[in-house]
């Protein structure tokens, strides 16, 4: 019954700490969050994405002269993860708007803007109040949330339900992830079909379908980033670089590092890593770099061989099979991790992450499922 599945979804289980469960039942929840919506059309095998409550208003979206989308911590990287596709394929600038940013500088809103407003729980009183600062301003107030009947899911005028199940970690796990696989799934519906993107599109959808077995098998990390926890617990300071689609991955990784197991931890694009980060440089800092396979490689093995050159502490997360060439500069430590479609890489890429977070803070003994000072939802200014 849907009782009893609620209450299965409120255990434990096996677990024994919700992160922890939450972490590994993303195959699951990144499965649920697509049920229903990957319609595969009839004799012809085009697949058309079905996202029911936008399909009134899909013109105007379309129309839109910008897609401003707005959120808070997790729900600001998911975002920032789903960007550049939502742009290929819609043709329309996205932008990006941390929501107390918004409302701190009054910052231009238009009628003719799309604000799509990302939050797991659809409370959080900062994209709650830029919600309603949108509405005054006349855009069209699309919602992305993981809480049916939330005020966000109330107030906008349309929105996807992310559909992952209740969440009980204050570190946001599987929402992350499926919430980019609906702003991919938004990305698909937004862009239409044209004969010029038809192949790209094929290639995301089938993406789509791998992408919980693709996370299952990155689950199976698990013992190695519980090792490289070990290697980094007495560590006071962790940098992760990332860029294109993984810059949001950078970020994210960070976020959940310093949040749960209070290490310090920035994400940095690292396109501007000439720009100051590498004064920080030297061979005891750790630092994460994000290099799996996409338009950005040969980029990122540039800045290894840079960041090799200063004797970086280098940790590389590489598409399987490039160990070897990724690293060829120097040593570093490599996590391999399954190569999907590259605008939903940073799903599987995030995993890793997520568990050496969960990983370092329990060997550092602190609350994972309650950070200190941090809420899951904070529903005041
Ligand atoms: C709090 C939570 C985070 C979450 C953020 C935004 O800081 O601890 O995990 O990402 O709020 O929450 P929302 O519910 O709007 O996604």
């Amino acid at each position: 019954s849907v009782l009893e599945m609620e209450v299965e979804q409120i255990n434990k289980g096996r677990y024994e700490h919700y992160m922890q469960k939450e972490i590994h039942e993303q195959p699951e929840s990144l499965t649920t969050t697509m049920r229903g919506r990957l319609i595969q059309g009839g004799s012809c095998k085009a697949t058309t994405v079905l996202l029911g409550g936008l399909k009134d208003h899909m013109k105007t979206i379309r129309r839109s002269r910008r897609i401003v989308f707005v959120g808070c911590g997790t729900s600001y990287n998911a975002a920032l993860a789903a960007r550049p596709i939502l742009e290929e394929l819609s043709g329309v600038p996205v932008t990006m708007e941390i929501a107390s940013d918004l409302l701190d500088r009054q910052g231009p809103i238009y009628r003719e803007d799309t604000a799509v407003f990302v939050s797991q729980s659809g409370e959080t009183a900062d994209t709650l109040l830029a919600l309603e600062y949108a509405l005054e301003n006349g855009a069209l107030c699309v919602g992305i949330t993981n809480t049916v009947g939330s005020a966000i899911a109330r107030k906008t005028h349309c929105g996807v339900h992310i559909n992952a199940g209740a969440e009980i970690g204050v570190a946001s796990t599987k929402a992350y992830t499926s919430q980019i696989v609906v702003m991919a799934m938004l990305a698909l519906a937004v862009g239409g079909d044209t004969i010029s993107n038809q192949a790209r599109r094929e290639a995301i959808v089938d993406g789509l379908y791998d992408l919980p077995s693709k996370v299952r098998e990155v689950l199976k990390l698990d013992n190695e980033m519980k090792d490289l926890a070990k290697q980094l617990i007495a560590e006071q300071s962790l940098l992760v670089f990332g860029r294109g689609y993984n810059y949001a991955t950078a970020l994210e990784g960070a976020l959940k590092v310093k949040e749960v197991s209070l290490m310090h931890s920035e994400g940095m694009l690292a396109g501007e890593m000439k720009h100051g980060p590498l004064a920080l440089v030297d061979e005891n800092l750790p630092i994460i770099v994000i290099a799996t396979h996409d338009a950005c490689f040969s980029k990122q093995q540039s800045v290894i061989q840079q960041l090799h050159a200063r004797r970086g502490r280098l940790i590389v997360v590489c598409s399987k099979g490039d160990a070897a060439s990724v690293c060829s500069g120097g040593s570093c430590r490599v996590i391999e991790v399954p190569q999907v479609e590259d605008c939903l890489q940073p799903v599987v890429n995030i995993v890793p992450l997520q568990l050496l977070a969960y990983h370092l803070t329990v060997l550092r003994g602190h609350n994972v499922d309650q950070p200190r000072n941090l809420a899951k939802s904070v529903t005041t200014q």
